[in-house]
């Protein structure tokens, strides 16, 4: 049984850091409302509180539960609150065993214990928290796992090809690749509003996603990649775009293996289950895909010409070596021309934005100061190699006020 600590959330700004700085030390902690039951703390069974708030706003009763043998108390002001936590934390004689290959360990008999002989269906995008569940599960219910891929045609170039290779080499569960990029394309014909090709995107996501689930009838459970961010997030503004949506419409029951894990802990535990360091170190990519990127109307002309500008950004981070440095490094389509001249002909052709932040929880971001080199030959490359492009700007704007997507 893993010993938990509990934060309670006052909403202060050091919340965080010290859930961040206990399981740090080894020790698993969890965030909690201040407001708690002390009823609800029973059932959490947590081996110590942490308090960084006013003690009169908490339940008395919570003060009060046998078990609970330790009470921390972090003033926000603390000097030095990481020393504080580490010193509480060895004098108390916490056990330090929460580490990414115990927890690997724990999720594999946890899960093959709970889908049994059931049928489990994971929805694979590319990125890594889908495929860190899908290797929890296929190493705890092998083909019993049925994991599907919705190519919208809204993905980057050859990601659908890495992601059918990364799943036959590294997983063993039955994989299913449905190409529904004609479908996603017609229902976006003519629409420049962004919250509604979003909507368009994710309706007729689930759509394909539910269709292609049915063929599978004796699956009982829906896997997703949704992580501890996502959870806060979502109970604070109730507004992200990964939480809700297909569980309730499937009615299956959810298994979300990854709900109490930040990204750094997702990809320590995706190395962990043997995944490549260049996949769990993959930039996030947004649900919608390409189509935000592409602004204003999509059309698979404009696709391609993204999708090849995007590419040759992606290729030169990578290649002078900052792919890890950097957060987020895309390109986007802009709806705008202007006048270029090309062999001594005046051409009047798209221009090509490149966005590239650094951020550590893509609430804030800073844009990148990529060396004028790697800017130049970018530039360079995208407007020879790229068809209809003679312009290429770098977006300087930080979030906020700017968000990291352009739509
Ligand atoms: P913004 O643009 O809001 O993005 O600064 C913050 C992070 O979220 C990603 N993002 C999305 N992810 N569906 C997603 O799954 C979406 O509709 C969506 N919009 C933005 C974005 O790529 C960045 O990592």
């Amino acid at each position: 049984m893993q010993e938990t600590i509990l934060v309670l959330d006052f909403g202060t700004p050091a919340t965080q850091l010290i859930l961040r700085c206990i399981r740090d030390c080894g020790v698993h902690s969890q965030l909690v409302p201040y407001t708690i039951s002390a009823e609800k703390v029973r059932q959490l069974k947590p081996k110590g509180i942490v308090l960084d708030g006013d003690d009169k706003l908490v339940d008395p009763e919570i003060f009060k539960i046998e078990g609970v043998g330790n009470i921390h108390r972090v003033g926000e002001f603390l000097p030095d609150l990481e020393l504080h936590i580490r010193s509480f934390i060895e004098c108390d004689g916490y056990q330090c065993t929460w580490t990414m290959k115990n927890f690997a360990a724990d999720a594999i008999e946890r899960y093959r214990n709970e889908i049994g002989d059931d049928e489990v269906i994971c929805g694979l995008s590319g990125g890594v928290d889908s495929a860190v569940v899908a290797a929890i599960l296929s190493k705890a219910v092998g083909r019993q796992l049925k994991c599907i891929c919705v190519d919208s045609g809204m993905m980057r170039k050859g990601e659908i090809e890495s992601v059918t290779e990364a799943f036959q080499k590294y997983f063993d569960a039955e994989f299913h690749m449905v190409d529904a990029s004609e479908g996603f394309l017609k229902r976006l014909a003519g629409v420049e509003e962004p919250q509604e090709k979003r909507r368009i995107i994710g309706h007729y996501f689930i759509d394909v996603f539910t269709e292609t689930a049915q063929k599978f009838p004796n699956v009982r459970h829906l896997a997703q990649g949704t992580i501890y961010p996502d959870v806060i997030e979502s109970v604070a503004t109730k507004l992200h775009h990964n939480v809700g949506g297909l569980p309730e419409k499937l009615g299956f029951n959810l298994v979300e293996p990854l709900r109490e894990l930040f990204k750094d802990e997702v990809r320590k535990l995706g190395i962990e289950l043997g995944l490549p360091e260049d996949f769990v170190w993959r930039h996030p990519f947004p649900g919608p895909g390409l189509a935000v990127r592409c602004l204003g109307e999509v059309t698979r002309e404009k696709l391609d010409s993204l999708c090849a500008a995007d590419a040759i950004v992606v290729e030169e981070i990578q290649q002078a070596g900052l792919y890890r440095q950097t957060s987020q490094a895309f390109a986007v389509l802009l709806p705008v021309k202007s006048v270029g001249v090309t062999d001594g002909k005046r051409t009047y052709d798209n221009a090509v934005a490149i966005r590239c932040v650094a951020t550590d929880d893509f609430m804030t971001a800073d844009w990148f100061p990529l060396p004028a080199e790697v800017l130049r030959k970018m530039s360079a490359r995208i407007i020879d190699e790229v068809p209809g492009v003679n312009r290429v700007v770098y977006d300087i704007s930080n979030k906020p006020p700017a968000t990291i997507e352009w739509e």
